[in-house]
């Protein structure tokens, strides 16, 4: 049998014991302290045995202290085990994986730079952004889906023929995969976001979801931006109920409270980032793909 250590950053720790408890792993804690000028001090209150260590941390807001704690402890129980892997639910600056705009940066890739130099052999993520991401890292990595435990909470919930709707064009596969799960329709919205302002803007023309409930599903939930205007765009169509189903809520600033001024009945996520909406849990997904 395997042998575990997991290690949980200071932004995944329920998430992190959950996955120990899973693999029946030791379970190490760290702490953050963060000092008047920024830095931060990260302690781990253990020193690893011999096993394959899992270091969980999410980069999601504060995201580069949330990534340089992951390169901190990475980079310190590399010293004791020759086997270390991050597990990083929620994978930030995934969406940064092209140069859209002359002179961007793919930050993505130098991510992947980072997390190898610091000592990691592999990473596990939780539906990245995008699979060129994936491939952007450089580094063995695998992806895994929170599809299928976000579906079956949606099970749970008996709405009555749902219609599940992708809020753009980059999002029509899962929103397929989803609904194909719930054994429902789809729909696609068409989406444009200024690369300048970021501004978003519904470009589908008519559409037929009257009263019908709806799921928006998305992989994430940042500004609400997205989600905001393809509610009040679905509910101009005279729909019933809005429900979001999203693996990754940031939901930053007041996107939450947007988001329910647009007429969301509720946002159910994953605990790739911990949170009110946070209601399904992926470590049973995660454990699994480490085994
Ligand atoms: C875009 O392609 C993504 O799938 C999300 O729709 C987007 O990143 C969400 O961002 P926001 O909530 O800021 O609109």
């Amino acid at each position: 049998m395997v042998k575990f250590t997991v290690i949980g950053g200071c932004g995944s720790s329920d998430l992190a014991k959950r996955i120990a408890r899973k693999l029946k792993a030791t379970y190490i804690k760290t702490e953050k302290k963060v000092f008047p000028d920024g830095e931060s001090k990260i302690t781990i209150n253990q020193i690893p045995k011999k096993s394959i260590v899992v270091v969980v941390q999410s980069t999601n807001p504060p995201v580069d202290s949330n990534l340089l704690e992951l390169l901190s402890i990475v980079s310190k129980v590399q010293k004791f085990s020759s086997k270390v892997y991050a597990v990083i639910p929620y994978m930030g600056y995934a969406r940064q994986d092209r140069e859209f705009l002359g002179g961007e940066i793919v930050t993505i890739g130098v991510i992947g730079k980072l997390l190898k130099a610091s000592g990691v052999k592999k990473v596990l993520t939780v539906d990245i952004h995008s699979k060129l991401a994936l491939k952007e890292l450089k580094i063995p990595s695998e992806n895994v889906s929170a599809m299928e435990v976000l579906v079956n909470h949606f099970k749970k919930m008996r709405i009555k023929e749902p219609l599940v709707v992708s809020p753009d064009l980059g999002g029509k596969e899962r929103a397929k995969q989803f609904a194909n799960l719930l054994k429902t329709d789809f729909i696609a919205l068409k989406k444009h976001r200024d690369r300048k302002t970021g501004k978003v803007t519904i470009l589908s023309g008519k559409i037929n979801v009257k009263n019908r409930d709806l799921i928006i599903v998305d992989d994430m939930i940042s500004t609400g931006g997205s989600i905001f205007k393809a509610t009040q765009f679905l509910k101009k169509h005279k729909c019933k109920r809005v429900f979001v189903a999203c693996t990754h809520a940031l939901l930053v600033n007041d996107a939450a409270k947007k988001i329910k001024n647009a007429g969301v009945s509720q946002i159910i996520s994953t605990n790739t980032i911990p949170g009110d909406s946070a209601k399904v849990d992926v470590s049973k997904v995660i454990s699994d793909a480490l085994r």
